[in-house]
């Protein structure tokens, strides 16, 4: 459903008629009238919140809303870009962790990081799941372990790559019979005791929004994100988890194992835990692919 904004509400007394709040509104509410600022489409608000942002008389606020919602601000951006820039550099997926778990108030912080992400009309439609210890991962693990090795068992035989070839195309049957060799391995070390799947994480969060909004699979994504940087900034580390996502979608026991809701789709997980290994150098990348207009 689309998220119904709260329409802005203007102290009269307040407004200086300088007309920021149009300039920053995406959605067409407010227009100067001959006294103040004045509200003239509530209804296709989206409960942004620009328009209070910008107000330099503080005479523009949301309903349902106080100045103290939003904190000032400086003039500058919070980080330099210099800051900014190796803290991106410094984050790694992080697959050895260590048995501590993760601390409520620091996983409610990463959640926060997430809920100030942006989301496609503000409808701040992100869902999650968060499994917070060893115990409650495992029947997840099994279950997506399980999912897999179906999968990749009619990979291996011919009527069961008809199949998948019908089902999700010839690169993907290509992409999971390259991966054959690998999953043997995997396998293998997990004989061992290896979670190669979580990595023994002490906490997994999963991102689920409605499908049929085209926005969900960004907002799911830079949710976890945002909230993966500020696992970072804690003394925490993540790793993304392609694997679980497509497992969650796919698997109707999984999906009902999390409660799921039928019109939902998962588009982001992420393990979570302190990390056991110290990087001591930054990320190198590729140079970006780019055509210039
Ligand atoms: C969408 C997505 C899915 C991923 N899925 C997995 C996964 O299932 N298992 C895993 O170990 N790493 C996974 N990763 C981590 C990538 O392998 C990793 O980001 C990449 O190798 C670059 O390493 P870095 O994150 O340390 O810079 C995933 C990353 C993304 C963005």
């Amino acid at each position: 459903m689309k998220r119904r904004g709260n329409a802005p509400k203007i102290v009269a007394e307040k407004c200086t008629r300088c007309g920021q709040c149009v300039l920053a509104c995406p959605s067409f509410v407010i227009e100067v009238g001959a006294k103040q600022a004045e509200v003239k489409r509530g209804e296709w608000c989206l409960g942004c919140g620009h328009c209070g942002a910008v107000c330099p008389a503080e005479a523009i606020l949301q309903e349902a809303t106080s100045y103290e919602d939003y904190p000032g601000r400086g003039a500058a951006p919070a980080v330099s870009s210099g800051a900014l820039g190796l803290l991106l550099r410094e984050r790694r997926s992080v697959r050895k962790y260590r048995e501590d778990p993760v601390p409520r108030d620091l996983l409610e912080k990463i959640l926060d990081a997430g809920r100030y992400a942006p989301t496609g009309s503000n409808t701040q439609n992100v869902h999650y799941r968060i499994l917070t210890s060893p115990e409650r991962i495992l029947p997840l693990r099994e279950m997506t372990l399980a999912f897999y090795e179906k999968i990749f068992s009619r990979a291996r035989g011919k009527f069961g790559s008809f199949l998948l070839r019908m089902a999700a195309g010839r690169r993907t049957l290509e992409y999971l019979r390259e991966s054959l060799p690998k999953v043997e391995h995997a396998y293998e070390e997990m004989k061992k005791g290896k979670d190669i799947l979580f990595y023994h994480a002490p906490a997994l969060i999963l991102a689920h929004a409605e499908s049929w909004d085209s926005s969900s699979p960004f907002n799911c994504s830079v949710a976890l994100y945002n909230a993966s940087l500020m696992a970072h900034a804690l003394g925490l580390g993540c790793c993304f988890n392609g694997f679980l996502v497509n497992a969650a979608n796919r698997d109707r026991e999984i999906r009902r194992w999390l409660g799921i809701p039928a019109e939902h789709q998962v588009y982001a997980a992420m393990t979570v835990g302190y990390p056991a290994l110290q990087y001591r150098r930054l990320v190198c990348r590729d140079p970006a692919k780019v055509i210039w207009f």
